[in-house]
Order: structure tokens, then C-alpha cells, then sequence
């Protein structure tokens, strides 16, 4: 089970402290990747790479300084240290795969790869190669989701009940994941990162409307320790946006809507109270607390503006990045675990960690 961060091997090299990024995939979300890893202190971006010259156009103009480039083996060959890629998951594995050995510290967007197989390799090699290796796991450095972390760990919504995530739009639909690939990793990666553990089963199910076999709708259930449950629903088919994560503890509860403006997040003082004893279920009167309703200060900031200090900062400071390789490969092994139990009907299946 890979439930901690990965000891990447003592980081021998003296600490880079200028550092050169260059960055693979100028698609949808490389423009934001890119604007900014050009915002990091004592960084440069010497190189973009993109298959397709119309996006390499539009580096050129926006980024007159950067160097762009078809070939991906341009960007091997020089002497950046670091490399992220922002390019469809079925090439995550083989451009990473390159990089590292290659001498680069390299962060891959999520999902981190197509397959839990080539997660775990890919920690290996950046291991052996002495090099970090990071997930884009973006929620995880959101400033609202360190607060939920913290209301969990500090104990101030009590015993944990269960989690509910719903990441619902009309579309994108993409054309290289289905819709587990690609919205789920943001809610697994958050709910592990709030709780600090791992689910120890999952059950799923996915529909598939637009085209068949390319899952568009789906609902997972992740059965974690100590009777905590989370459900997630993501869609690709819903007439508006939703991005919503409840936590239910027996003290406490929360809301957290993304798509709040500055009152994301709103912590209710709210329960229901079991009597001690009671001779008969008939007896049974529970009591319900409607206590205050707070709107917590959370200081503002961009998440990919802070994965990619942190991203820069882990290899400055030669420490493993909080979404490392290994946090990465979980995601990937709880999404695996749930396309098998689609394949098997919705089944609870316990995920061979
Ligand atoms: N962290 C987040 O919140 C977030 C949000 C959106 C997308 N993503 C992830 O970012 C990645 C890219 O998504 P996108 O929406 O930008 O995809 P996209 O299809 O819009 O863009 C991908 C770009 O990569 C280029 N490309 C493809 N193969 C290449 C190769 N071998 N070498 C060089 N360039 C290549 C394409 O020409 C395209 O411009 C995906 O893994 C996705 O899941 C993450």
C-alpha cells in the first residue's frame, strides 16, 4: 500500500537554484500551466513543445522569448530541470517515462497515467534516477481544500460520517478519457488528501449515452476505514455546474461549492443527538442541533499558481512533493479498481493496495 509520500533517494545534486521548466502539451490546459510556471521566482520557461504548429503559434505570440518546438526530443536534449506535461493520458507514461531518465524532475498532469502498472513504474524510475516526480493533483493545493483538511485533522466536525462529491457540467467531453479519468481524479485525490488515508473498497457505476463504451455519467461509492464512505458523481451531462463536497461528522458539518465566489466554504454547527439509553426503539427521541452557521476566512489564491511553487520548491529543497509518484499511482489504482467493478456490475471490490 502506498500511502505515503515516496522516499525518492537522497538528492545528491548541489540545490539548483535557478531553475528552467519546460513544458509538453499547449492544448487546453498548458495556456494555465504555462502563464504560471512564467510567474515562478528565479525560474524561467526556455521550451514548449506541441504537436500541432496552431498552438505553437500562440506560444509565440503570448511568450515571444520561449522556444518552441515539435519535437519532443528538443525538449530531452536540453538543459532544463524540469519538464511538465500536459498532454492526453495515453502519453503521460511514455513522455514521462523519457524525461526522467533523461535527468529531468518532472510533473505530470493528472490522471497521472492510464494504468496503475505504469504509475508504479514510473515512481521506480524517478527514484533510480534521483529525480521528483509529481502529480497535477490541483485540488490538493487548493487553499479551501487545505481548510477542509484542517477542520478534519484538528477533530472539529467530530466522528466522520461519510463524504458526498458531485463534479457535474454540460461536458467537455473528451476524447481520451472517459469521464472517471478525467473528473474523478480531482475528487479521489482531495478526499484522500482531507482524510489521509485510503479507501480500502470501491463499487461504481457508469452509463454511457453520447457514444457507447466512452462513460459520460458515473457514481462511486470508496468505502474508507473507521466506517467513513464517500460518493462521488461525476458528470459530463448536467445542465449546470456543480462542484460540490460535503463533509458529515457527528459535531460538525461542512459545505464546500467551488463555484461560490468568496463564500466557498460554510462550516454548519448542525447534528443529531442519540439519547444514552433507551429500553425501546420506541422510546427513541433524537434531538436535533441547528447551532450557527460560519463562513470561514480562506485567504485566496490561484491552486495551479501554488502546485507550481510547490512543484519548483520540492526540487530547490530536495523534498518529496506532497502529490508525489506514489499519491499519483493510488489515484490511478482506485480508478482502475472502479472501472472493474463497472465490468462486474457495480460489485464492492476491495483494492488490492
Ligand atoms: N489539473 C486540472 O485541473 C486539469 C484541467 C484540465 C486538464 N487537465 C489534464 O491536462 C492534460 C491535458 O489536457 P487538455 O485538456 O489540455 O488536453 P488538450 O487535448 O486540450 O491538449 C493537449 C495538447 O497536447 C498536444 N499533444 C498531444 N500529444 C502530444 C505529444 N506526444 N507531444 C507533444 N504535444 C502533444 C496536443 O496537440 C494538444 O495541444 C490531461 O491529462 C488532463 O486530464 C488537468
Amino acid at each position: 500500500m502506498a500511502d505515503s509520500p515516496q522516499a525518492s533517494g537522497s538528492q545528491s545534486e548541489s540545490k539548483p537554484s535557478y531553475l528552467r521548466f519546460a513544458l509538453i502539451g499547449y492544448g487546453y490546459w498548458g495556456p494555465l500551466l504555462l502563464r504560471n510556471l512564467t510567474r515562478l521566482e528565479n525560474a524561467e520557461v526556455s521550451i514548449v513543445a506541441d504537436l500541432d504548429t496552431n498552438r505553437l503559434t500562440e506560444v509565440a505570440k503570448n511568450y515571444p522569448h520561449v522556444q518552441c518546438t515539435q519535437s519532443v526530443e528538443d525538449v530531452f536534449a536540453s538543459n532544463v530541470d524540469a519538464v511538465c506535461i500536459a498532454t492526453p493520458l495515453q502519453t503521460h507514461y511514455k513522455l514521462a517515462d523519457e524525461a526522467l531518465r533523461r535527468g529531468k524532475h518532472v510533473m505530470v498532469e493528472k490522471p497521472l497515467t492510464g494504468t496503475a502498472a505504469e504509475a508504479l513504474k514510473l515512481a521506480q524510475t524517478a527514484k533510480e534516477h534521483n529525480k521528483f516526480l509529481m502529480t497535477g493533483h490541483t485540488y490538493e493545493y487548493s487553499p479551501e481544500v487545505e481548510k477542509l483538511q484542517k477542520f478534519v485533522s484538528s477533530g472539529e466536525l467530530g466522528k466522520l460520517f461519510y463524504i458526498n462529491s458531485s463534479r457535474l457540467n454540460l461536458g467537455i467531453f473528451r476524447k481520451d478519457a472517459d469521464v472517471i479519468w478525467d473528473l474523478a481524479p480531482h475528487d479521489i485525490s482531495m478526499t484522500n488528501f482531507i482524510l489521509q488515508k485510503l479507501p480500502v473498497s470501491v463499487s461504481a457505476q457508469g452509463y454511457s449515452h453520447m457514444n457507447p463504451g466512452h462513460i459520460d455519467v458515473a457514481y462511486m461509492n470508496l468505502k474508507y476505514p473507521e466506517n467513513i464512505s464517500a460518493n462521488i458523481h461525476v458528470s459530463w451531462l448536467n445542465p449546470n455546474k456543480e462542484r460540490n463536497f460535503t463533509i458529515v461528522g457527528d459535531k460538525k458539518m461542512v459545505c464546500y461549492d467551488d463555484t461560490a465566489g468568496n463564500e466557498k466554504i460554510k462550516l454548519y454547527n448542525r447534528g443529531v443527538d442519540k439519547p444514552e439509553y433507551s429500553s425501546s426503539f420506541g422510546e427513541f427521541t433524537y434531538s436535533y442541533r441547528y447551532g450557527d452557521i460560519v463562513i470561514p476566512y480562506v485567504q485566496g489564491a490561484e491552486p495551479l499558481g501554488v502546485e507550481c511553487r510547490h512543484f519548483a520548491e520540492s526540487i530547490r529543497s530536495h523534498s518529496e512533493p506532497r502529490s508525489g509518484g506514489l499519491v499519483g499511482y493510488n489515484v490511478v489504482k482506485i480508478i482502475e479498481t472502479a472501472h472493474q467493478s463497472i465490468e462486474q456490475g457495480g460489485i464492492f471490490l476491495d483494492i488490492d493496495w
